[in-house]
């Protein structure tokens, strides 16, 4: 599986939401690299539960920025979050950490996922945001 790398063109221009998708793409790619190690139950565990954490605290951050600043498009950001979230949570722990490709497919889901939820949701709050002079 290809990596995927946080270039150019994802980033929006306001550090924290960059910094944190930065982040986000590397538990997702040190999830990858598990899967490919063939890492024991055990050792996958964290490494996919490090990764759903940061899913809710990528959320939570982006949502709190959103309140801070009057953000029209908070209540449709939020939902998008939720709905996410519980897309990513309805998969079952158990099959993902103990079938690869049960587990790649929460990997593509994601990482596809992401890519779209950065280049149009996340994009129309950062121009938000830098019309505020916020940066
Ligand atoms: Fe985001
Ligand atoms: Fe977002």
């Amino acid at each position: 599986m290809s990596k995927f790398v946080f270039d150019d063109s994802l980033r929006l221009g306001i550090t924290l939401i960059d910094e944190q998708h930065s982040r986000f793409i590397g538990y997702i790619n040190d999830t990858w690299d598990a899967l490919e190690r063939g890492d024991s139950s055990a050792e996958f565990l964290p490494i996919l539960n490090q990764l759903l954490d940061y899913v809710v605290e990528h959320f939570s951050c982006e949502e709190a920025l959103m309140r801070e600043h009057g953000y029209p498009g908070y209540r449709d950001h939020k939902e998008r979050h939720n709905q996410t979230a519980a897309e990513l949570f309805d998969f079952d722990l158990r099959l993902l950490v103990n079938d690869r490709e049960e587990s790649a497919a929460f990997l593509n889901f994601l990482t596809a996922w992401l890519r779209n939820h950065i280049l149009v949701v996340d994009k129309e709050l950062a121009t938000f945001l830098r019309d505020k002079g916020i940066s």
